[in-house]
């Protein structure tokens, strides 16, 4: 790493253009494979030299390609490009994405599967990622909340501090270190409707206890970048938003890295009618605090006219560059451009077992009745949904590296692997009704299209010969992501009318399903004995569903979102706070209710069901009272009652009975643990709880605890009723 002052140096060698090329970030239409320009540029108002000297480029995949493209740049420029992309939920190996990791509670695991996708990306060249995504997620409507860790603040810290750390390693000049943009910074999660990029609307306390702390978590974390995001907060566009960006992030926060905007989030701000003029915001965007211009051209077209009228202080101007500065300094990358570029082994069968794991992991077990999984090995199954001849379950990010997009095995290998009889696999129908418009890419290729009754036939006769039927159903792929936000959360009314046909020839159904959010599974779990959410599990799905069924594994996950009923409740989540009129039966008149279903979501945050079953008893606290700068311990004694050994994750969530003036959720998950008992065995498990765990936003916005009453409840779920009073 070059010392500050070669830095500052450096940064007086520089051209005005140089300077300014270092917050202009490209993707690939305007470079071809020979590194050189294409004349995308001017349409997009760019001057030629302004992409000569873009600093840093996104989502261009290939190692040979970026070292092109590095030295094309450094003929023109003194200082190497930087590269970026998403990589989300693996790289070489897709996979499942961050709401079903969630599921797996299971930090270790997360952070090596962090540090695998590193390791793969940084030997293709990849510098930084876009990711982890921690936009707390609350509406399942909301097409990207996949990406995210889901509803809870305490869970979403966690696994956002176990990624970044996997990604960074220890050191960010490491071959394998992948610098972390944590984003969208702030409550692009939040939107309005649950509809992408809407516009967000939050009372303070919200803001800073619920959505917040997720992105804080990052930056204590050590992350290198900040992405803002494409939202307004009551109005304000996030990446204008100069108390959020300047006196939040870099001054209460105290982070000190690189901060880009979304994809043309800056232009975006004219389009919110949020500025008079793209010069106006220009500067706006950069007195906010963000360095890097994402594929827009205000930056590059206004700094220097606003520069040049000294309406721009050289001083502001001069901390945006050395943010990019600083950032490739730490990534060594000022003294050796092509470090990263010079290739490396990567192991790919590791990372793929860990893949497999979380798979097992993720997958959450929300109904089995009669015990009908594990299905023995010598059983006839089919399976049974367009899932079921599919060959890949992934998220577009993980299709964008063209890299991990399909099952290692497909469905029909990795289930012939653990059956003794043949295993039938009948698609059934289409995933999605023929005039979809979603549906227009399959439309020529899925057979299902052209002889519907003959597949649909082929499954009715497949679920008469099977002794057990595994449906394989869910949305289409491009049902959810971004900028896929659904009104209605269910299956695709054709697999459904499938599903119908089966339970008239067979009811020993299994149903996994495939979904990108939570879904309404109302009719899925009246028509099922089982029902499995295997999310969108990436190239290890079939493997690790198939271990599931066939028993080689036992289902451990427990919901990072909660299950709505219908999509009347939505958002839907288990911290909601009480109400004056109480949350009874519908039946109640004038209670907080609807009079067509029940408050409660079908599946609960933190629930999900194993292949035995665990009591938890003695639940205590090793103190009455917990005083300031003390802590207090609360335990419980989890036995496991069936016959296999298994691990459970065991939830601490507290609720305040009373506070000064302001009301507070019913609970808040405050600890979890992955902890394995084996048959018929308990264990005591124990949870630390320290005064600062309790404090909240008061009446009066202050981060405080407060004296008071207190009820530690320790579970499997979020509706857990088993608890011990303590004080404060
Ligand atoms: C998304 C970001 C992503 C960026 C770059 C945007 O549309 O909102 O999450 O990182 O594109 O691909």
């Amino acid at each position: 790493m070059l010392p500050q002052e070669k830095l500052e140096e450096l940064y007086d060698s520089l051209t005005l253009e140089e300077k300014v090329g270092q917050l202009l970030q490209l993707n690939h239409i305007y470079f071809g494979v020979d590194g050189l320009l294409t004349g995308e540029a001017l349409k997009w108002q760019f001057r030629e030299e302004d992409v000569v000297h873009a600093g840093s480029v996104l989502n261009i995949f290939g190692r040979e390609r970026l070292e092109t493209l590095q030295r094309e740049h450094l003929k023109n420029n003194k200082t190497p490009m930087i590269f970026m992309a998403d990589v989300t939920s693996g790289y070489d190996i897709a996979y499942p994405f961050s709401l079903a990791q969630a599921c797996s509670f299971d930090t270790k695991l997360v952070k090596a599967l962090a540090g695998a996708a590193a390791d793969a990306a940084t030997a293709d060249g990849i510098n930084v990622t876009f990711s982890p995504m921690v936009d707390i997620s609350r509406d399942a409507r909301w097409g990207r909340c996949q990406e995210s860790y889901g509803e809870d603040v305490f869970l979403s810290c966690q696994m956002t501090k176990a990624v970044v750390e996997g990604y960074q390693g220890e050191r960010s000049d490491a071959l394998s270190s992948l610098s972390a943009c944590v984003k969208h910074f702030a409550a692009y999660g939040g939107a309005e409707g649950g509809r992408d990029y809407n516009n967000v609307e939050l009372s303070r306390r919200a803001l800073l206890e619920t959505y917040l702390p997720p992105y804080k978590a990052a930056v204590e974390a050590g992350c290198d970048m900040v992405m803002t995001s494409f939202n307004t907060i009551g109005g304000v566009p996030a990446t204008i938003d100069k108390q959020l960006v300047n006196d939040v992030l870099r001054g209460q926060w105290g982070f000190d890295g690189c901060v880009i905007s979304d994809y043309a989030g800056i232009l975006q701000c004219t389009c919110h009618r949020a500025v008079d003029n793209e010069k106006e915001l220009a500067q706006l965007s950069v007195e906010a605090g963000v360095d890097i211009d994402m594929m827009d051209y205000i930056y590059t077209k206004y700094i220097p006219k606003l520069l040049a009228e000294g309406t721009l202080k050289e001083e502001t101007f001069k901390n945006r560059v050395m943010n990019v500065l600083r950032l490739k300094n730490k990534k060594g990358l000022l003294e050796d451009p092509y470090r990263y570029l010079k290739g490396k082994a990567v192991d790919s069968e590791a990372t793929y077992a860990l893949a497999v794991k979380m798979v097992e992991e993720s997958c959450v077990l929300l109904k089995n009745d009669e015990m009908l999984l594990p299905v023995r090995k010598e059983k006839r199954i089919a399976l049974i949904g367009p899932y079921a001849v599919k060959e890949q379950a992934g998220t577009m990010w993980n299709m964008l590296s063209k890299k991990g997009q399909l099952f290692r095995k497909t469905p029909s290998e990795a289930f012939g692997e653990l059956f003794e009889q043949p295993v039938m696999c009948e698609a059934g129908c289409a995933m999605l009704e023929y005039d979809n418009f979603l549906a227009e890419a399959d439309r020529d290729t899925d057979p299902c299209y052209r002889e519907p009754e003959k597949y649909q036939e082929r499954a009715i006769e497949a679920a008469r010969q099977a002794e057990t039927v595994i449906m394989m159903l869910g949305e289409h792929g491009m049902q959810s992501g971004e900028s896929a936000s659904r009104a209605e959360i269910t299956i695709p009314e054709l697999q459904m009318k499938l599903l119908r046909e089966i339970y008239e020839v067979n009811q020993n159904i299994v149903t996994v399903v495939f979904c990108g959010r939570p879904l309404d599974l109302r009719e899925v779990s009246k028509r099922s004995k089982s029902v499995l959410i295997a999310w969108m599990p990436g190239d290890a799905g079939s493997e690790g569903i198939a271990n599931l069924i066939a028993g080689r594994a036992v289902p451990t996950g427990k919901l990072s979102m909660s299950m709505p009923y219908c999509v009347g409740q939505c958002p839907v989540y288990y911290a909601m706070y009480p109400t004056g009129h109480g949350h009874a039966a519908p039946s109640k008149r004038f209670s907080s209710r609807y009079v067509d279903a029940p408050n409660a979501p079908l599946y609960p945050f933190g629930f999900g069901l194993s292949y035995t079953t665990f009591a938890y008893s003695d639940i205590s606290a090793d103190a009455e009272k917990l005083t300031q700068g003390g802590c207090i311990h609360f335990s419980a004694t989890v036995t496991n009652t069936g016959d296999r050994d298994a691990e459970e994750v065991v939830q601490l969530y507290i609720s305040d009975l009373s506070a000064t003036g302001v009301s507070r959720p019913f609970r808040e998950l405050k600890g979890f643990q992955r902890v394995l008992i084996r048959q018929s065995e308990a264990v005591e498990v124990v949870f630390e709880i320290k005064e600062e765990d309790l404090r909240f936003y008061n009446a009066q916005c202050q981060y405080e605890s407060e004296a008071g009453e207190y009820i530690a409840y320790i579970g499997g779920d979020s509706r857990t009723e088993n608890g011990v009073k303590f004080q404060l």
